[in-house]
């Protein structure tokens, strides 16, 4: 009697083990899922850029040659009669989101000839460089502003990117 009793209580905890056992993944599941999600709705640009004077500035210093829409020059891709390249596009249909952080920065401080003389590499870029015209707080907020227009997968890549750079200086 109480041996079967037993055998039965046995039955009754391994069937409730073996339903716990998959609820209990799945809720880890859904868990962490529900964390990564929380964690892409708190990506969007941090406040202390000023995304508002990102995009006026961007109109003043670089919509002339970028395009008030990002949209770059035409025929970016080919290089002119002078063997310049034209303005690249920064919306998402260009290479601005493929390059670091630290890379856009100095593009846009030292100009596109002398970041390239730094590296060793040398070449006709007409790229300007505006270290004389802003301050670097204006340029970290002129590129927020353009990373601001790309949508989040791209801004994803290049943040991957920019912590990639972060991680081969040693910083
Ligand atoms: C006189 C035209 C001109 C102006 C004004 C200008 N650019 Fe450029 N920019 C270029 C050209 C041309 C290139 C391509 C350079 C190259 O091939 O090295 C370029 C390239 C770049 C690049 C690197 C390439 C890439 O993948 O996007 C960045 C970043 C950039 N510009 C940012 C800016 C910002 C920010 C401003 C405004 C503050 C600005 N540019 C204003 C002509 C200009």
């Amino acid at each position: 009697m109480l041996g079967a009793f037993g055998e039965n209580m046995d039955k009754v905890a391994r069937k409730r083990w073996m339903l716990g056992c998959p609820i209990g993944l799945i809720s880890a599941i859904l868990l962490i899922w529900f964390l990564t999600l929380g964690e892409q709705a708190r990506m969007p640009p941090p406040a202390k850029f000023d995304l508002t004077e990102g995009s006026d500035l961007y109109q003043g210093y670089c919509a002339d040659c970028h395009g008030a829409e990002l949209e770059g020059q035409p025929d970016w891709q080919s290089p002119g009669t002078d063997d310049v390249f034209p303005a690249p596009p920064h919306d998402e249909t260009g290479h601005t989101w493929h390059h670091s952080d630290a890379t856009l920065f100095d593009y846009t401080k030292w100009g596109g000839a002398e970041t390239l003389a730094r590296q060793g590499v040398d070449f006709a870029s007409g790229m300007p460089g505006f270290g004389d015209d802003l301050t670097d707080d204006q340029i970290r907020n002129i590129l927020a502003f353009i990373k601001s227009t790309w949508p989040q997968e791209k801004q994803n890549a290049q943040a991957r990117r920019s912590a990639k750079d972060t991680e081969a200086s040693g910083l």
